[in-house]
């Protein structure tokens, strides 16, 4: 059914400068594994298997570490050190990966564009990395929570969370007609709206399935807030022509892409699973 997922991969990762001026944001590690390494295993564990990464200059880091490193598996082959790369290794064994260049940065709408000719006609997931989202408790991944959703309505689905006040200019935020519990069919979206625009505290977060006539429609967007073409924009008018979902997902997310996000995080993944 769905099997691609697009990783737009390609900002320049500014909040934390200087570490991201020669490394990109994604390879910055949670513990030990990088952060696009979470996302792509959660794809993968949703059935989405051909990954397709929209990179941009200085990215290469994260090409290869999709990649076999013959030096350093050569040294390490046979020894205990050799376990620490199973899950990288089992990562490559299951997903196949598609590279493309966003050239300027113009927005996450303009970045999932350049994935067209890799995803075709079908629907397809995408995931931002520096949103680090952790399995709710019966143990399944927010992605594929969503699958199982689209598979039941057939169109495109947003991930919302609840977010307070004071955080919600950061964010795309719905307003949606409730179909039950967790879910909505949206009928407004504003990107990083001021509060008292707002039109409710359900803020989209980096998890989306899409229908693939998001890119003609994304084609036919002007950019929007801070120049940049909007995904929520495209998004919007999706939602007005048919439906767009919104899903309350079960799990954790942390706003990696900050840097307090991030140290949460790494607390967290630190205490919870790496430990065990
Ligand atoms: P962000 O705005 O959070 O990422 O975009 P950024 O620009 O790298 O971060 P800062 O604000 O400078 O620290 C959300 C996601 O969309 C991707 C980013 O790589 C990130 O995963 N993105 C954004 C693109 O791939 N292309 C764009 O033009 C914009």
């Amino acid at each position: 059914m769905i099997k691609k997922c697009l990783f737009p991969v390609a900002g320049y990762g500014t909040r934390f400068l200087p570490a991201t001026k020669a490394m990109p944001k994604e390879m910055l590690p949670i513990v030990n594994k990088p952060l696009v390494q979470y996302g792509v295993e959660e794809a993968i564990e949703a059935g989405l298997v051909d990954i397709g990464l929209i990179t941009g200059r200085g990215k290469r880091a994260i090409v290869d570490h999709f990649d076999v490193n013959y030096e350093l598996e050569h040294q390490i082959s046979g020894t205990s050190k050799e376990e620490s790369l199973a899950s990288i290794r089992n990562v490559m064994q299951k997903a196949s990966f598609s590279i493309t260049r966003q050239v300027e940065m113009r927005g996450l709408g303009d970045a999932i564009l350049n994935g067209k000719r890799l995803v075709g006609d079908e629907p397809f997931g995408v995931v931002l990395s520096d949103d680090l989202c952790l399995p709710g408790e019966e143990g399944e991944g927010v992605m594929a929570q969503m699958v199982k959703l689209f598979k039941q309505f057939r169109c495109s689905i947003v991930a919302i969370q609840e977010v307070p006040d004071e955080l919600i200019h950061k964010f795309g935020v719905i307003q949606g007609e409730q179909i039950k519990d967790g879910l909505y069919q949206v009928t407004d979206m504003v990107e990083k709206p001021k509060l008292e625009d707002a039109p409710s505290n359900l803020a989209i977060i980096g998890r989306y399935i899409l229908t693939p006539d998001i890119f003609d429609i994304i084609e036919n967007t002007p950019p929007g807030k801070n120049g940049e073409v909007q995904l929520t924009d495209a998004l919007l008018t999706q939602a007005k022509n048919g439906c767009v979902l919104a899903y309350k997902f079960k799990g954790r997310r942390f706003d990696c892409g900050s840097v307090e996000g991030f140290v949460e995080a790494t607390n967290f993944v630190y205490e919870n699973i790496y430990k065990g």
